[in-house]
């Protein structure tokens, strides 16, 4: 199966995805692409020998139709099976959606359908949460919707601020995602629990 992987920033959930896909895994990352050119994610995804694209948001100020058409012509000549979108921060339609339906993943840092959007640890601090986590879900047109694949709980401990608590979070989703896209390619569709 061939994964084509979507990021906007330093992208450590792409690189513990590329390094999960060797030997029997039954996927192979075939592209990386930033909407941010300068995304910290591009280097590590080079140093790992993947190929790498750039459709900057930017360019299509306000057209966002014309964005996505951007980046549907970039990835499909790559020809992914699974689009996992991994810190990926711009809001996709339903046509993008559509055009990939069934085969799209995100990865959030919340335990949805708690705090779809932004802000998520900050807000669960805030409403004095006692845990937390992250989720992968399939992506459908309703932002931070569609069924989930996985999920990991982490505990929220007194005087945890946003860095803390995204730092615990943060170690969590990089051994969430591996294990729910191997599922994935395999037709499992049986969610991850963790712990
Ligand atoms: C992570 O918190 C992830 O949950 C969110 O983007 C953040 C940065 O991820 N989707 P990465 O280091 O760029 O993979």
């Amino acid at each position: 199966k061939r994964v084509a992987i979507l990021i906007s920033g330093g992208g450590s959930n792409m690189v513990r995805l590329a390094e999960d896909m060797i030997d029997d895994h039954p996927a192979r990352p075939v592209l990386v692409l930033s909407n941010v050119p300068d995304a910290g994610g591009l280097a590590k995804a080079r140093a790992l020998g993947i190929p790498t694209e750039v459709v900057n948001h930017r360019d299509f100020k306000g057209d966002r139709e014309g964005f996505e058409k951007a980046l549907i012509s970039t990835i499909d000549p790559y020809e992914p099976d699974v689009l996992a979108l991994a810190g990926f921060m711009r809001i996709l339609t339903s046509e993008f959606v559509g055009h990939y339906a069934g085969r799209m993943l995100n990865i959030h840092p919340s335990l949805l359908p708690k705090y779809k959007g932004l802000h998520t640890h900050t807000r669960a601090i805030d409403a004095g949460d006692t845990e937390a986590g992250c989720s992968v879900h399939e992506v459908t047109a309703e932002l931070d919707g569609g069924p989930i694949l996985g999920q990991a709980r982490v505990p929220v401990v007194a005087g945890d601020t946003e860095d803390s608590l995204s730092a615990r979070v943060l170690v969590q989703e990089h051994g969430l995602y591996p294990a729910v896209l191997r599922r994935f390619v395999s037709g499992d569709r049986s969610p991850v629990l963790l712990p």
